[in-house]
């Protein structure tokens, strides 16, 4: 399939376009602090949405983490909504506010399958910098308050 030209709407989010690589850590009050390889793709269709695609895995043994996938969609010029999946039974959909090169995500609603870790609430924040996409993950989980979980920064390649 080749690529169609990118939707008018998609202006204001043109900027996340492309496979970014990098690495990441990681935190919460109930884990060990960790670090981790990241590669995020935010790619399109045509279509008025941008696809978003997700993977990490262990500095030292290069084994899987964490991995998601989703659809982000311009509302407007500046807000956005982010609806996404994970393998370990958690769906998340967000609305954005979309601040030049940044993008601040609250929660709308998280889903969790029964055998789900819980998860109530996420906050995620993107922003490119130049060449560099940083981002800031908070999470409500396992009974504890809106706590960091992940910072990372990551380079178009
Ligand atoms: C780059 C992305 C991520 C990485 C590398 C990552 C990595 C980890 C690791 C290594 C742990 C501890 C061991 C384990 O339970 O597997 C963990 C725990 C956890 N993560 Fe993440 N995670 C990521 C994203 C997320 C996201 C987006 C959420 C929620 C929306 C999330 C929610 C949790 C929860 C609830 C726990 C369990 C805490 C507990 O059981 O005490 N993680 N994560």
């Amino acid at each position: 399939m080749t690529t169609p030209p990118l939707h008018p709407s998609l202006s204001s989010l043109s900027f996340l376009l492309g496979i970014w690589r990098g690495t990441g850590k990681g935190k919460y009050p109930s884990i060990e602090d960790f670090e981790y390889g990241e590669e995020i793709s935010f790619s399109h269709v045509g279509k008025p949405f941008l696809i978003y695609t997700q993977r990490s895995w262990d500095l030292q043994n290069h084994n899987g983490l964490h991995i998601e996938s989703g659809y982000l969609r311009p509302v407007g010029n500046h807000r956005a909504e982010l609806v996404l999946s994970q393998p370990t039974g958690i769906t998340e959909m967000h609305e954005g506010e979309i601040i030049s090169t940044k993008v601040e995500f609250s929660t709308l609603e998280v889903s969790c399958t029964p055998s789900a870790k819980q998860v109530s609430s996420v906050k995620r924040i993107l922003e490119v910098t130049g060449k560099t996409l940083n981002y800031n993950v908070a999470i409500e989980a396992v009974g504890y308050p809106l706590l960091p979980h992940l910072t990372s920064q990551l380079v178009l390649s």
